[in-house]
């Protein structure tokens, strides 16, 4: 292995690139991705310049979740392969210099995890169901559910069982808690042995080479579910004090240390980061100091308009933030959840994530998106994003400018929310179809004929048909993280003064300097910006106004990186 084994901080400004296994290569015809298809595209990767693959979850599932439904925590789904063709990725990864996070997923195992079965075959009280939530229904006879908890994806949030053990095997008996689909049960975070366990995980992984974890709905899994049960009919998180029954409470901290001992055991320590969707910044931070995670995403400039000021404030508050609590900032625009951005940025301004979801119900007929607006938007967004001090998490196929797929026929659709919310809600089924790679092969070069359907637009986006086309996105995505890499900095900038509003300009320690045109005309550069030093652009370049008066202008929606 080369990937500098010993720098323990590799992962504070790293480029990772979120892999969503099924959907990235398959090599074996099946029409799904596999492990093998992820190592056979390795010098990809690598020519790409990222410095670690995130690898949503391949272990063993029904895919009631697209994965995050988990049957066996260590273990490969045989449809993606096997231990050893994760063993042969991991080395291709490190000796390509890529280091390798997977996804852990604590909060839920799926309703076929041995352990689940075991509760189910149980009686109420055994210890086979205090490693989950099972609990009395109200009502007279047990016959309503024992809170009015949502679960994510739509419907309730618990879900009653029929016993297996006598005296009332047949019967309609206790209920389980699920936040997300009855097919994800929550495990008990009180329970030492459900604790003890993911530490066997961690150690499991960590002994197999990977070099990270990502943790998936971190702030959720301890839970205040002393009876009666508080009301809480809609999941968002309405204090930020920690008083939440089922969200950010104080005493998840205490898992997460413990987590930070067993990370610790390796050397280098093994990274990790939180995904918590916690809006209170404060709180957010405490997952990622450093006796803990080390990082927790945050979602605000994913969430936020394209706008000038809104991008700056973030950075601003993300920075001193990680700042705060020792850890480093991190970034992303796309991922296996959300509308991929080049769409997001092509709605008309002022669109809500309502308006998102109607478009899809819509399959993408109403509104018009201004698609060239859209992708130049992302493509801006990315150089300011690159050129912030942290972490930049990128989603597999941004680096091709790939738009969202609206408009998948209703029958191939898998989400789960799709199905809960009695097709209300279409999901996320549109972000994760499977990448084109050459327009010319069968199904774009992804392998057999792909789970979710490509449409046929893909094929102009794909990775061959962008493969040294000057000013391409994925020319783009190599040169940023080339650059990238050769002008990294300490962890932190300096705002530089604009002469207008919609421009925004700041500088790292070493003199690189980011300029970005939130504006959709072209705008005046800063005075004193050296031209000769643009070493990028994520549009057209900036010229020379010829005027002798304001310098320069920098064209609309588009971002220059000046090199010391
Ligand atoms: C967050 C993951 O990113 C998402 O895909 C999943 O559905 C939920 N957690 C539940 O595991």
């Amino acid at each position: 292995m080369s990937a500098s084994p010993s720098d323990s901080l590799w992962w504070r400004q790293a480029a990772v690139y979120q892999i969503y296994p099924r959907s990235f290569a398959d090599s074996n015809g099946d029409g799904m991705g596999d492990l093998p298809g992820i190592t056979s595209r390795m010098s990809y990767l690598s020519a790409l310049g990222i410095d670690a693959i995130w690898l949503s979850p391949f272990y063993p599932s029904a895919l009631a979740d697209g994965g995050y439904d988990v049957d066996d925590y260590r273990n490969v789904d045989p449809r993606l392969g096997s231990l050893d063709d994760f063993d042969a990725m991991v080395e291709a990864a490190h000796a390509a210099d890529i280091r390798v996070i997977v996804d852990v997923v604590p909060n839920h195992s799926s309703n076929r995890h041995e352990w689940f079965k075991a509760a189910l075959a149980a009686a109420p009280g055994s210890p086979e169901r205090a490693r989950y939530h099972f609990l009395d229904g109200l009502g007279d006879d047990g016959e309503l559910p024992p809170s009015d908890w949502p679960s994510h994806f739509g419907g309730g949030a618990c879900t009653r069982v029929v016993e297996q053990a006598e005296p009332n095997a047949g019967s309609l008996g206790q209920w389980y808690l699920h936040l997300f689909a009855t097919e994800q049960p929550d495990f008990n975070w009180d329970n030492p042995e459900v604790r003890e366990d993911f530490h066997t995980t961690l150690r499991f992984w960590s002994d197999r080479g990977v070099d990270g974890f990502r943790i998936d709905v971190a702030h959720a899994l301890v839970k205040d579910m002393s009876l009666p049960l508080r009301s809480k009919p809609a999941l968002d998180i309405l204090v930020d004090d920690g008083s939440d029954p089922l969200f950010d409470r104080d005493a998840v901290h205490e898992v997460f240390e413990g987590w930070r001992s067993v990370l610790n055991e390796y050397n280098p320590p093994k990274a990790a980061v939180a995904e918590a969707w916690c809006p209170f910044t404060d709180r957010r931070l405490k997952y990622a100091r450093p006796t803990e995670l080390g990082q927790a995403f945050n979602f605000d400039l994913l969430q936020a308009p394209f706008d000038a000021a809104e991008f700056r404030s973030i950075a601003e508050k993300c920075l001193s933030e990680a700042a705060a609590s020792g850890a480093s900032s991190t970034w992303v625009f796309s991922n296996h959840d959300v509308v991929r951005h080049p769409s997001r940025y092509a709605f008309p301004d002022g669109s809500t994530r309502d308006d998102l979801e109607a478009w899809l119900l819509a399959d993408g007929a109403t509104p018009a998106l201004d698609l060239a607006r859209g992708v130049r938007r992302a493509r801006a967004a990315t150089l300011f994003m690159l050129g912030l001090p942290g972490s930049a998490y990128l989603y597999q196929g941004e680096e091709l400018g790939l738009f969202e797929v609206a408009d998948l026929p209703a029958a191939s659709l898998q989400d789960p929310t799709w199905f809960r919310t009695d097709h209300k809600i279409k999901g996320r089924d549109g972000c994760r179809v499977p990448l084109p790679w050459s327009a010319t092969e069968p199904n774009l070069g992804f392998g057999g004929t792909p789970w979710l359907p490509q449409p046929e637009w893909f094929g102009s986006l794909a990775a061959a048909a962008q493969d040294g086309v000057a000013g391409s996105t994925l020319e783009m995505y190599r040169a940023a993280l080339s650059w990238r890499s050769k002008l990294q900095a300490e962890e932190t900038l300096e705002w530089l003064d604009s002469p207008e509003a919609r421009v925004v300009h700041y500088r790292r320690p070493n003199g690189w300097e980011v300029i970005t045109n939130f504006g959709d005309a072209p705008a005046q550069l800063p005075s004193g910006v050296d031209l000769s030093k643009v070493v990028l652009s994520s549009g057209a370049p900036a010229v020379e106004n010829g005027t002798g008066a304001g310098g320069a202008t920098i064209e609309g929606e588009t971002t220059l990186w000046l090199a010391p």
